[in-house]
C-alpha cells in the first residue's frame, strides 16, 4: 500500500477527493507549524466537519495525557456506528513519528482472505454499544478546540453488512471491539478473520503501512476503506506525542 503525497501550498482539493475515493489515504506536506484554526480551515476546503459525538471538540487532541493514547488498541476505524463514510484528518503537531499510526487498506484483506465474495456478502453484524468515554467537563481544553461545527447530522447504524463495494472495489468492515453478534457466518470465516485483527497476528500485520510522517505533516484517510491502530507495547515509551484530529464527510 502506497500513500500519495500532496503539497499544502499547491493543493488541488479535487485531487484529495479523488485519492480518497480510489486509495483511501493521502498525505499532505507542510513545512511550518500551523495553528488549530489553520488546520480547521484547511479541512473545511474538502470536508463537512462533524465531531463524532455531541461533546467532542472540533479538533480532538491526542497526546500522552488525553484520549487513550497509551493503550494498546485492536485494529479499528472511526465512526463505525454511522452510515456516513467518515474521513479522518490528522496533523502531526509533535513527535507522532515516534510511534506512528499504522494502516491497512481492507481491500487488500478482501483480496487475500475472502475467496468466496458471495459468502461475505451475506454476512451482517450487530454492533455493540459504542461505550465511548465521556469527556470531563472541567478540563475541556485538554481535549482539543471547540468552535461547534456540526455540519451534518450523522445517521446511526446498529446492524450492518460487512462487505461493501465502493468505486468498484470491495472493502471489509473490521472493528472487533465493536462487533457483537455475527449473522450468516456459518463457517466462522469472518469471526476467525477479525480475531486475527483483535490479536494483532503477524498473518495480517504484514499488510500494514506504518506512516512515515514528519512533524507538521497531515494524513487524511477514509475510514470506510482504511483501518488503523497504533504500534503495540508503547506504554513505556518515554516520549510524548501530540496529534490533532478532525472528522467529517467529504463535501462532494
Ligand atoms: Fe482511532
Amino acid at each position: 500500500m502506497k500513500v500519495k503525497i500532496l503539497d499544502i501550498d499547491t493543493l488541488d482539493v479535487d485531487k484529495i477527493t479523488n485519492i480518497l475515493n480510489y486509495d483511501g489515504i493521502c498525505k499532505v506536506t507542510t513545512n511550518k507549524k500551523i495553528t488549530p484554526y489553520d488546520f480547521l480551515n484547511f479541512c473545511k476546503k474538502f470536508l463537512l466537519i462533524t465531531p463524532l459525538t455531541e461533546n467532542d471538540p472540533d479538533i480532538i487532541k491526542v497526546s500522552k495525557n488525553t484520549t487513550f493514547s497509551t493503550y494498546d488498541l485492536p485494529w479499528h476505524q472511526e465512526g463505525s456506528h454511522y452510515e456516513n463514510d467518515i474521513i479522518s484528518v490528522t496533523y502531526n503537531h509533535e513527535n507522532c513519528q515516534k510511534f506512528p499510526t499504522e494502516f491497512i487498506n481492507t481491500n487488500t484483506i478482501v483480496k487475500e482472505f475472502c475467496n468466496d465474495i458471495d459468502y461475505y456478502d451475506r454476512i451482517e453484524i450487530i454492533l455493540k454499544d459504542w461505550g465511548r468515554i465521556q469527556r470531563k467537563k472541567d478540563n475541556n481544553e485538554e481535549w482539543g478546540w471547540f468552535w461547534n461545527n456540526k455540519n451534518v447530522p450523522l445517521k446511526s447504524n446498529s446492524r450492518i453488512k460487512v462487505l461493501n463495494k465502493l468505486n468498484d472495489k470491495f472493502y471489509l468492515f473490521i472493528n472487533p471491539k465493536y462487533t457483537g453478534e455475527i449473522l450468516n457466518d456459518y463457517n466462522n470465516y469472518y469471526f476467525n478473520l477479525i480475531k486475527k485483527f483483535e490479536d494483532r497476528e503477524q498473518d495480517i500485520e504484514r499488510f500494514k503501512l506504518t506512516s512515515n510522517i514528519k512533524n507538521n505533516e497531515i494524513l487524511i484517510y477514509d475510514n470506510s476503506k482504511i483501518i488503523h491502530t497504533r504500534p503495540k507495547n508503547i506504554k513505556n515509551l518515554n516520549v510524548d506525542r501530540e496529534l490533532w484530529r478532525i472528522t467529517g464527510i467529504l463535501a462532494k
